[in-house]
């Protein structure tokens, strides 16, 4: 090979280097800063809200979750609901004196969503709650979580093993109560 060739072809795989270098460090900016999912966005929730705190001190799903007994969302419950207690209640916690901040400044909490199901599938909490399913065949042991992290993935065949199991099975594998 020619001096001449040589040096062309160095620089050729010295350019492709660089290419793949810069390509790794633009996966790795995505990753850590842009995409939260990587680190868990579960991780980035507005306000550190501690489930366990609030089980321990006997407060029920329900009282937040309202709508979960009668509706198909549970919700999540309003800023307003939270200052019932904490205009009271651990005042000098940080994590409360940010709560206040949204309160005074009349804002709702953007809070991450843990489980989100997509459109094109249905799903109602209330006949499942008057059926006797508990909160934590679905969602794992909540009162235990400091944040509450995915326990299951929600996907369909989580739904039709335990409809599989139930007495009007054949109604409950119809297509078209998830997909309406
Ligand atoms: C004092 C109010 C309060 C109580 C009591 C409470 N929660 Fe929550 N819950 C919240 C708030 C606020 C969020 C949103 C922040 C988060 O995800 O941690 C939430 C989120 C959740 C989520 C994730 C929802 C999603 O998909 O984004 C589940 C599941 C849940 N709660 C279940 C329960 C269960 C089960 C109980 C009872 C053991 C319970 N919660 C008791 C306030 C409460
Ligand atoms: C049969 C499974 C199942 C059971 C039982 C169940 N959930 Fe859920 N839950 C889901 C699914 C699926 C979603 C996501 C719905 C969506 O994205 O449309 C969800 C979403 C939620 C959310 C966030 C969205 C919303 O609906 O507001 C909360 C809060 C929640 N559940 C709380 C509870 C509580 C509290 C209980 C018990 C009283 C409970 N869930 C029982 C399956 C269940
Ligand atoms: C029914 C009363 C009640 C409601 C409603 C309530 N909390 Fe609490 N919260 C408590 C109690 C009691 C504690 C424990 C205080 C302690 O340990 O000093 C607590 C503790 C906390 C803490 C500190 C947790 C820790 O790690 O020590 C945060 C943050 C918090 N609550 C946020 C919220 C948010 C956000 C809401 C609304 C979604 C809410 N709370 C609704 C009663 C309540
Ligand atoms: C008990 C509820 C339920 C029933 C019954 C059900 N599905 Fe689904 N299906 C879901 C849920 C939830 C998802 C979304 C989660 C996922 O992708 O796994 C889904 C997703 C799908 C998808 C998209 C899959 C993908 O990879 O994105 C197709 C296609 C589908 N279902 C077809 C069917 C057909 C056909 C039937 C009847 C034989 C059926 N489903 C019965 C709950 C159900
Ligand atoms: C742990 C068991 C269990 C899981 C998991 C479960 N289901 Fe169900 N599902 C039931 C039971 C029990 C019923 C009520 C049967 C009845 O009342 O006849 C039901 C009923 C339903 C119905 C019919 C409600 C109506 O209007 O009559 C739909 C729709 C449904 N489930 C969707 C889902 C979807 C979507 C998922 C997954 C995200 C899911 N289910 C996961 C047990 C479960």
């Amino acid at each position: 090979m020619s001096l001449l060739a040589s040096l062309a072809s160095r620089r050729r795989i010295l350019a492709g280097v660089a290419v793949l270098a810069l390509v790794l460090v633009l996966i790795a900016v995505y990753l850590l800063f842009i995409n939260p999912d990587v680190l868990g966005a579960s991780d980035d929730q507005p306000i550190a809200f501690n489930h366990q705190a609030h089980a321990q001190n006997g407060i029920q799903c329900q009282y937040c979750h309202t709508g979960v007994d009668n509706s198909p969302v549970a919700g999540i419950p309003s800023v307003y609901l939270c200052m019932g207690c904490h205009e009271y209640v651990a005042t000098e916690h940080p994590e409360i004196q940010e709560l206040t901040g949204y309160w005074e400044r009349q804002e709702p909490i953007p809070w991450q969503r843990v489980y989100d199901l997509p459109s094109f599938a249905f799903f109602n909490h209330a006949p499942h709650i008057s059926a006797g399913v508990s909160c934590g065949s679905c969602h794992g042991d909540v009162a235990n979580m400091t944040v509450a992290e995915p326990a299951v993935e929600m996907t369909m065949g989580f739904c039709l093993d335990c409809h599989a199991e139930q007495e009007n099975k054949d109604a409950l594998y119809d297509c078209l109560i998830c997909h309406r």
